[in-house]
């Protein structure tokens, strides 16, 4: 298939996520016509719709109630009264937890827009949570030091995430469903299109578009416990890779303090926002220990970490002793029932235990990639330090390193960060195509090209088997490469993803059908998560410090002397990850770095 029978699309938008449904809703509201979403699942099933506890904003709708502690009851502020949060509060908790690793124009310009969004969904119909008296209900979060988490009981990805797909069906998005992109074509720093198959039979075919947005989400499945669902391969991180763009601060890896133990699966931080403690086993609330104000609500990289040392020094809890329980039962049945639904119903399907009679084991789980394609605050895809744009191409969401996360995201930030730099990309998009943006040709005949690669992923007589790669990876990104680092693990973990790497070329697909051949996607995802894992691991093996989410244990302090600055990394000659390092972006007058304590 070549330029001339391709399919064409003013804006193609990979990934019917949060951010990727706001960019083509906006892009589509501002007048492009023809704007299309490529998705590889059905779009209501995006990774988006299973964020459980909330989106934050300062929105000022309650406060602790007065003379109860930081840790005491909410109510709703009265008419009138004090507010008790601000953007810029908002600002610094978010640099805060970034460990100042977080862009402060693009974290300021996160807080500024998170009052107007989270609005803007409210008008569109989102069923929030609410006060007793109507407004928007919210509640504690970790790193946030006022209650700031928008909620939807413990389904506000869902919510937000119907809000927004119906508002794009309203605007006349088209949505391709179960098309899984394999190609993004670049070519002299121009993006041209993409390349995809459709799932349902087997065709590879060329999209040609004047813009492509990446909003492809996360790639926690590289690890062996994760709360990211199985299509997180990081497809999109990996296929900008490959075709030269850079990727950015991939060494960061959230690990959420509270997986369902053994599955992975969320249990909201919204359980403790909502009061719930954390035991080991000897029903100690052992926080206190490790972030004597903060609690069990310190950011995630510090719960995670006080957590495995409890496991680690033989204070967890279940036979193999790898978990901590979380304890939901003072809650009573009453509150659990009302704001924490979807969290009971996990714990019973997954564990068989109702978190209103008992504990619930959990364990730190891979939840969220700080880093990824490197973008300028409107969602402008950047092919160098210097900011130089990859004309037409965009990324938002998870996919994206803005960076407003920096080395550690607070909990609530991430929904707010898609739906903000999914907007703003949505009107940078119009902007750039009512601008006459052109339609560019594409050389020779990529389709042809992904064809004849899944052809011989196909013919491969190999005896290696895919799953076989793909569950050694993760275990050795978990081994060596997860909340605790050092630099004899990374190599390990360099050494085991090189010879994956080599092992994979002899990897035989079996099923070997066109249609719904979910075997040859399995494939194509495993080649993408050994092929980032490479970039996660030399970055971190590079970082000589511990900052956020990267802990190394033999360089244990921060290091802004040598280390404030982001990791580039871009695909070399010799196809090795080849780094270079970026400026952060900080005010030093508001906001300079401090030490981190709660
Ligand atoms: O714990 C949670 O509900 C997850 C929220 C988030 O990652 O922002």
């Amino acid at each position: 298939m070549t330029n001339s029978d391709a399919i064409t699309h003013d804006v193609i938008i990979v990934g019917a996520g949060l951010a990727g449904s706001w960019a083509a809703m906006i892009a589509a509201e501002q007048g492009v016509r023809d704007v299309a979403v490529l998705s590889k699942l059905h779009p209501l099933r995006s990774h988006s719709g299973a964020a459980q506890g909330g989106i934050a904003a300062a929105l000022n709708n309650v406060r602790p109630v007065a003379g109860t502690g930081p840790r005491g009851p909410l109510e709703q502020i009265p008419e009138g009264e004090e507010p008790v949060d601000s953007p810029e509060l908002h600002m610094f908790d978010t640099i805060k937890g970034s460990d100042w690793l977080g862009d402060q124009d693009a974290i300021e310009i996160l807080v500024n827009d998170a009052i107007d969004v989270i609005y803007q969904y409210e008008h569109m119909g989102c069923v929030f949570s609410r006060t007793p008296d109507g407004r928007i209900a919210q509640r504690r979060f970790g790193g946030h030091s006022a209650p700031r988490a928008n909620f939807a009981a413990d389904w506000t990805g869902h919510v937000l995430l119907h809000t927004i797909h119906e508002q794009a069906l309203k605007h006349g998005v088209k949505f391709y469903s179960e098309w899984y992109v394999m190609d993004v074509i670049i070519e002299d720093n121009i993006v041209r299109g993409v390349v995809a198959i459709n799932i349902l039979t087997g065709e590879v075919h060329l999209l040609r578009a004047k813009a492509v947005m990446f909003a492809t989400g996360g790639y926690g499945r590289a690890f062996k416990i994760t709360s990211n669902a199985f299509a997180n391969t990081g497809d999109g991180v990996a296929i900008a890779y490959d075709a030269g763009a850079p990727l950015m601060d991939m060494e960061f890896v959230q690990f959420h303090p509270t997986g369902l133990y053994r599955h992975g699966i969320l249990m909201s931080e919204a359980c403790r926002g909502e009061g719930g403690y954390l035991l080991n086993k000897d029903g100690e609330r052992f926080m206190e220990k490790y972030a004597p104000d903060k609690m069990e609500l310190a950011p995630r990289d510090l719960v995670s970490r006080s957590e495995q040392r409890e496991i680690d020094e033989g204070r967890g809890v279940m036979e193999d002793g790898q978990a901590i329980w979380l304890d939901l039962r003072h809650l009573g049945r009453e509150k659990i029932m009302e704001r924490l639904p979807q969290v009971r119903e996990l714990a019973i399907d997954f564990a068989g235990v109702d978190p209103i009679e008992e504990p619930v084991p959990i364990q730190p789980t891979a939840h969220y990639s700080m880093g990824g394609i490197p973008t300028d605050n409107n969602g402008q895809v950047i092919a160098d330090a210097q900011g130089t744009p990859i004309v037409g191409f965009y990324a938002a969401g998870e996919v994206a390193c803005v960076s407003v996360h920096g080395a550690n995201r607070l909990g609530t930030n991430s929904l707010l960060e898609a739906s903000v730099f999914g907007r703003r990309a949505g009107y940078a998009i119009a902007e750039f195509i009512k601008n006459g943006a052109k339609l560019h040709p594409v050389t020779g005949d990529p389709a042809e090209r992904n064809r004849r690669m899944i052809q011989e992923m196909l013919d491969n007589p190999g005896k290696e088997l895919v799953e076989d790669i793909a569950q050694e990876l993760k275990a050795t990104m978990t081994a060596n490469c997860g909340i605790f680092r050092d630099d004899e693990k990374l190599k390990r973990a360099l050494k085991d993803v090189r010879e994956l790497q080599e092992r994979f070329k002899h990897a035989r697909v079996m099923d070997k059908s066109r249609r719904f051949n979910t075997d040859l996607l399995a494939a194509l995802e495993t080649k993408h998560l050994l092929t980032f894992s490479e970039v996660i691991v030399t970055g971190a093996l590079n970082r000589t410090e511990s900052r956020g989410a990267h802990a190394r244990t033999d360089y244990p302090k921060r290091d802004d002397e040598n280390w404030l600055k982001h990791t580039l990394a871009r695909k070399g000659e010799d196809g090795r990850p080849e780094l270079s390092y970026k400026d952060v972006t900080i005010f030093w007058d508001r906001f300079p770095p401090q030490e981190r304590k709660y």
